[in-house]
């Protein structure tokens, strides 16, 4: 398929990679984002971008934040602003990992038909299964660095020093959603609204399963070998 990136730069079809990352929180998502940005993928994280929003007081920020504190989805429209910013922000989307985005049917449909309005198309949607208990541990046990982002758990992936980022020394904080009480509406949230998604890309031969129970390194190399074998 012939297709050109937002920047205008003809990229040949074997390129062209737009990959979904779909699965209740907790599941990996962003830790196997992290480890793909290495093989050239853009991370596009819709909660990145809206807590980043928030942070900055900017007005979708200001819309989102009372539903991201009660681990509630924020509405349909604003998603899709967003969406469609990060496709035209100029950012090079040839090869890139959707994280977060869609979690509902109808944001679903209008990504589909603003792909095709860019003569584009998702390549895989990949699905880390991951059971319950272990999505509450992981998230209460998470906790991020305040100044670069990168991930980490208090008994998976602990830093070498407590509370301090092994990267660039930066304070590790726990996001606000992942108290227990949230942590269950969030899932409660994904089990109504988002799971359906599953059985959607199944339908049209998009999806494939990982499982997420495997450790970091092992998730992400199983997704490397679907997303190898998608090209
Ligand atoms: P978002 O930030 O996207 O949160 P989420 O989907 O709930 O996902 P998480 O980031 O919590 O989990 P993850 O799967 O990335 O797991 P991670 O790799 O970090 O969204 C936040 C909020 O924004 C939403 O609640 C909603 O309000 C709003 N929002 C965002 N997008 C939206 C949309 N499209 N529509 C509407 N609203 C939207 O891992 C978690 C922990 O587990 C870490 O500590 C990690 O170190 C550990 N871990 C990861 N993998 C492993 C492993 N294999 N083994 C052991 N530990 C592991």
């Amino acid at each position: 398929m012939m297709d050109f990136s937002p920047r205008g730069v003809y990229v040949a079809g074997v390129n062209q990679s737009i990959v979904i990352l779909l699965g209740p929180p907790g599941s990996g998502k962003g830790t196997v984002s992290e480890r793909l940005r290495a093989e050239g993928y853009t991370h596009v994280s819709t909660g990145d971008i809206l807590r980043a929003a928030v942070k900055a007081g900017r007005p979708e920020g200001l819309e989102a934040e009372s539903y991201m504190k009660r681990g509630e989805l924020v509405p349909d429209e604003v998603m899709i602003r967003i969406i469609r910013q990060a496709f035209s922000s100029g950012k090079d989307m040839s090869r890139c990992l959707l994280d977060g985005f869609p979690r509902t049917v109808p944001q679903a449909e209008r990504l589909e038909q603003m792909l095709a309005d860019l003569g584009r198309s998702v390549a895989r949607v990949v699905f880390l299964e991951c059971p319950e208990d272990a999505l509450v541990v992981r998230l209460s046990g998470r906790r991020i660095c305040r100044q670069c982002g990168a991930g980490y758990h208090v008994q998976f992936i602990p830093p070498r020093k407590a509370d301090v980022c092994d990267t660039c020394g930066g304070e590790l904080y726990q996001r606000a959603d992942d108290r227990e009480e949230t942590i269950r509406n969030r899932l409660g949230v994904y089990n109504r609204q988002t799971e359906c998604l599953v059985a959607w890309y199944e339908k049209k031969a998009l999806l494939v399963r990982i499982d997420g129970r495997n450790t970091p390194d092992r998730v992400a190399g199983d997704v490397l070998a679907v997303l190898a074998k998608a090209r």
